[in-house]
């Protein structure tokens, strides 16, 4: 019997190269003041700003600085509700995304954001309806154009924590894969395996449905041929197969919830303010093994799993005996820095696997995990 789900996400999608100019047609036609968010790299974002001034619109810049923190939220609040903004564009990667949607869902109230966010906060439920949002990502990685959250980090208690509302969802997301063309390596590789552990994680997750299997078993494996062929060659198609694997990586994760890796990855993220991809990239193989062991020893079907070790030896090349292992020697010829280089520390392993494990990502995880299966997936990492 199949088991009940919904499927959501953004109202508008528009793919292809140069399709960044629907974000201004859409915010020409829909307001006439536009709050742009964008990262300072993010230089599209200034043009779109002279061309709705052009067209007598108003348009108020915020420019991200990193991740956003609370207290980067409270300023930008209290920049943007005097504008009385009717639409907002985010211009950037998953920082910028993740701003514009904490900003489209809380300017219309008068509230703190503390009062809506989860573990930290209060966790109210957010009355008035977000303004709209186009989102226009300018890496491949996170699929926040797709997704119905924020990370918002709480540096002072070392913690990154997520609004989330379903209305939250962009209204428009403009994937315009020429934004991420000559991106450095290193960017590229971390957000791209943060697009593959969102696939994965999708497709694992106990919130599993149709359609975000659909999703996943056409974005993996063309996800890892594109990634190797990007850490070769800055290749315009692997680049638009990259994006739209990003996206779909959104689209799968805002409807079956992820997994321990992100679970992980928000607990590490939080403490040593690390790149959350080069994280995930570095956890992804070693949860893939202790997972599947879980799930064996639980007696489920672990048919998953050697699709997904399948997948993986099949574009990394099967010379070291399994998928997983080739993923590993992939990150590691390809220079991603290690946990320790992020500033992981040994001596925190335990305190990170307990945190991690009343993440919210980590409620999808296959199986339930034990604190030293946790653990043991640092390690290894
Ligand atoms: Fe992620």
């Amino acid at each position: 019997m199949m088991t009940d789900f919904g499927f959501l996400g953004p109202a508008q999608t528009v793919f292809g190269r140069g399709s960044r100019h629907r974000a201004f047609s859409y915010a020409a036609e829909h307001a006439t003041r536009v709050i742009i968010v964008r990262g300072n790299s993010a230089s599209w974002g200034a043009d779109l700003k002279s061309e709705l001034e052009a067209v007598s619109g108003d348009a108020l810049e915020v420019l991200t600085q990193g991740e956003p923190t609370i207290a980067h939220l409270q300023a930008a609040l209290e920049k943007c509700r005097p504008f009385q903004p009717e639409c907002v564009v985010a211009v950037g990667g998953g920082s910028a995304i993740d701003l514009g949607k904490a900003l489209a869902a809380l300017v219309p109230s008068e509230g703190d954001p503390l009062d809506h966010l989860e573990i930290v906060g209060r966790g109210l439920p957010i009355i008035h309806d977000p303004l709209p949002l186009v989102a226009v990502p300018t890496t491949s990685g996170t699929g926040a154009e797709a997704t119905k959250n924020a990370v918002i980090a709480i540096p002072e208690r070392g913690l990154k924590v997520s609004l989330r509302e379903s209305r939250m969802i962009p209204r428009l997301a403009v994937v315009d894969p020429a934004l991420t063309d000559g991106a450095p390596k290193a960017l590229t590789l971390a957000t791209g395996l943060d697009a593959l552990t969102q696939l994965m994680e999708s497709y694992l997750s106990v919130r599993a449905n149709p359609i975000t299997d659909a999703l996943c078993r056409d974005g993996i494996p063309s996800g890892i041929f594109a990634l190797n062929r990007l850490m070769s060659e800055d290749d315009p198609t692997a680049r638009d197969s990259m994006a739209l694997v990003s996206y779909l990586s959104g689209l799968a994760l805002a409807n079956s919830g992820l997994g321990v890796v992100h679970g992980l990855a928000a607990v590490i993220g939080g403490r040593c303010g690390a790149a959350h991809g080069a994280i995930c990239g570095r956890l992804l193989s070693s949860a893939l093994e202790v997972n599947e062991r879980a799930v064996r020893r639980a007696g489920q079907n672990t048919g998953r799993f050697a699709q997904v070790d399948a997948w993986l030896a099949d574009g990394f090349g099967s010379g070291m005996g399994s998928g997983y292992q080739s993923l590993r020697r992939f990150v590691d010829d390809q220079g991603l820095p290690t946990l320790a280089a992020l500033g992981c520390n040994r001596d925190d392993y335990e305190a990170i696997a307990e945190d991690a494990l009343n993440a919210s990502s980590t409620k999808a995880n296959p199986v339930p995990l034990n604190l030293w299966e946790v653990v043991e997936i640092i390690d290894q990492a």
